[in-house]
C-alpha cells in the first residue's frame, strides 16, 4: 500500500511579466482559455487524478482566484431567478468542486520558495504540484499519468515532453536512463545554455514528491535567477532516492505566454461544439 496522495500545491503568486499589461490587475491564472480560466483546468485535472484537497500560494494581486472557486451567492440566486439554470449549475459546480486552502508567498523568491511556502500544510505526505500555465488537454489526467508510476513505485514522479534544441533554455532539463521499463532521474538543469542540456526533455510543471523533498528545499540555496529553484532540489532528491520521469500523453499548450495562449484559445475554440464552426468559417475569411 502507497502512502496516499490526496493534496496538490498549485504556486500562482507569479507576476505574470509576460503578459502585461493584462495581468497587471487580472492574475495570469484567471485569463480564460474559451470559456474557463486557466487554474480551473488545473484542478479538474488534479480531481481527476483523485487529488481533492488544493492549497493554493498566492500573492498580492490574486484575490480574483479566491472568489472564483468560493460561492457567489448574489450571482447564483440571480442565474436561479432568471431561469438559467444551466448557467446556475456551472457556476455553482465550480464552488462546489474541491476544498482549497490558500497561503500568500511574501517574497517573490522564485518557485521553490513558493513550493516551500505550502509546507506545513503538506505535513508529512506525497504531494502533487501542478503549474497552471502550462495547460495540458489528455484522455487520461496529466496528474493521473504521473499518479500511476507513483503507485506502482512510490518514489518522485515528473512529467516530462521532448522540446525542440532551441528551447531548452526555457525549461528544466533531466538527465534520464531507462531502467525496468521506466524513465529513472539522474540528474536536472534549470534552463541550460542552448546546446548545454543533458537530453531533450523537459519537466512541464507536474510533479509527484515524497515529503523529503521539502527538507530539501528549505535548504536549497538561492539557484539562477537569485531564485530558490525547485529544480535544485528534485536534483538533490534523485542523488538521495529515486526520482522518474513519465513522458506525458496529450496536447500542451504554455498557455503562460501570448502566443501560447492564443493558440490553446484558437485550438480548443474551433472545437467547441457551440461555437467551433463559427470560428472555422471567421478564421477562413480572416487569411
Ligand atoms: C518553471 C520551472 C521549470 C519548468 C517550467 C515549466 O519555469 O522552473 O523547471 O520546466 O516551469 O513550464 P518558469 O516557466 O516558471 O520560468
Amino acid at each position: 500500500m502507497r502512502r496516499p496522495l490526496r493534496k496538490v500545491i498549485f504556486p500562482a503568486a507569479g507576476m505574470g511579466t509576460r503578459f502585461l499589461p493584462a495581468t497587471k490587475a487580472t492574475p495570469k491564472e484567471m485569463l480564460p482559455i474559451v470559456d474557463k480560466p486557466l487554474i480551473q483546468y488545473g484542478v479538474e485535472e488534479a480531481l481527476a487524478a483523485g487529488m481533492g484537497k488544493v492549497i493554493m500560494v498566492t500573492g498580492r494581486g490574486k484575490r480574483a482566484i479566491e472568489d472564483h472557486f468560493d460561492i457567489s451567492a448574489e450571482l447564483e440566486s440571480n442565474l436561479n431567478e432568471t431561469g438559467k439554470h444551466a448557467l446556475y449549475e456551472t457556476v455553482s459546480a465550480v464552488s462546489r468542486m474541491v476544498e482549497i486552502s490558500y497561503v500568500r508567498q511574501k517574497h517573490a523568491l522564485g518557485l521553490g520558495h513558493a513550493v516551500l511556502c505550502a509546507a506545513p500544510w503538506v505535513g508529512d505526505e506525497c504531494f502533487g504540484v501542478s503549474l497552471a500555465d502550462e495547460l495540458i488537454i489528455s484522455d487520461v489526467s496529466a496528474m493521473q499519468q504521473l499518479r500511476e508510476v507513483y503507485e506502482q513505485t512510490g518514489g518522485s514522479v515528473i512529467g516530462l515532453a521532448h522540446v525542440p534544441e532551441t528551447e531548452v533554455n526555457r525549461y528544466g532539463m533531466v538527465d534520464a536512463v531507462e531502467e525496468d521499463g521506466l524513465l529513472r532521474l539522474r540528474d536536472m538543469v534549470e534552463k541550460p545554455a542552448v546546446g548545454e542540456s543533458p537530453s531533450d526533455m523537459a519537466m512541464i510543471g507536474r510533479y509527484i514528491f515524497t515529503p523529503r523533498l521539502l527538507e530539501l528545499l528549505a535548504s536549497t540555496e538561492r539557484g539562477i535567477g537569485g531564485e530558490i529553484q525547485l529544480t535544485d532540489a528534485i536534483a538533490r532528491l534523485a542523488h538521495e532516492e529515486p526520482v522518474y520521469g513519465v513522458l506525458i500523453e496529450g496536447e500542451r499548450f504554455d498557455a503562460g505566454n501570448p502566443l501560447g495562449f492564443l493558440t490553446a484559445n484558437t485550438i480548443l475554440g474551433l472545437r467547441h461544439p457551440e461555437f467551433g464552426d463559427a470560428l472555422r468559417s471567421i478564421i477562413k475569411k480572416n487569411l
